[in-house]
């Protein structure tokens, strides 16, 4: 099976109205009205103001037991009546030049992404893409939905994130906010 590829096209139509986006390290993206999220092939030529893509990946770095702690608590996307979060990110040279295991354990033994993020849930529904190798600007595009009741809580855990050491190697982060008005 071909990967399930991603666009995230951002101009003047799409089912998400961009409320606003922010710089948080490195340079922003344009302005832009709404945003869509096609996975698999864009019916039409995307046309957008830009175009971000990414593919659905396998996970790097999961163990079995916080897979099935994960797959437990975690809801699905497309829950009515959410807010969303695109947040693409690119890492440095020096992540990219660390070894597997020395990855592994800045992510989770030292960093506790995972054990950070599972607080979260069943709260934020999520989906990660890759795109270190399509030649993209980002490394990766993080996707999130979430009630308008829990913008506080997201905004916590966003908090909590960037302070830990796996966040000192993100060299580029964007946050575009979304919401279904
Ligand atoms: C909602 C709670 C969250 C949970 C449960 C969670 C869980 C995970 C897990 C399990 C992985 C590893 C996937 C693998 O094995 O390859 C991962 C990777 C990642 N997550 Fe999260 N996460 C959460 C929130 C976030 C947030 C808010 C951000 C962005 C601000 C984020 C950014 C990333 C990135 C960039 C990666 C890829 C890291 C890499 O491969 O180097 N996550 N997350």
């Amino acid at each position: 099976m071909p990967p399930t590829r991603v666009s995230m096209i951002a101009g003047a139509t799409g089912e998400w109205r961009i409320e606003r986006i922010l710089a948080i390290r490195g340079d922003p993206l344009p302005v832009a009205e709404r945003l869509r999220r096609v996975e698999g092939k864009p019916g039409s030529p995307p046309e957008g103001r830009w175009i971000l893509h990414g593919v659905r990946s396998h996970e790097r770095y999961t163990t079995h037991a916080e897979k099935v702690q994960l797959t437990s608590a975690s809801p699905e996307l497309g829950r009515p009546g959410m807010h969303a979060c695109l947040i693409p990110i690119r890492k440095s040279a020096a992540w990219w030049a660390l070894a597997q295991d020395e990855r592994r354990a800045l992510f989770e033994e030292r960093s506790r992404h995972i054990g950070i993020g599972l607080e979260y849930l069943p709260a934020v529904a999520r989906r990660l893409y890759h795109c270190r190798d399509l030649g993209e600007p980002f490394d990766f595009l993080t996707w999130f939905e979430f009630a308008p009741n829990d913008a506080g809580l997201f905004d916590e855990l966003l908090r909590r994130l960037r302070q830990i050491e796996e966040w000192s190697y993100v060299e580029r982060e964007v946050e575009v906010r979304l919401s279904q008005a």
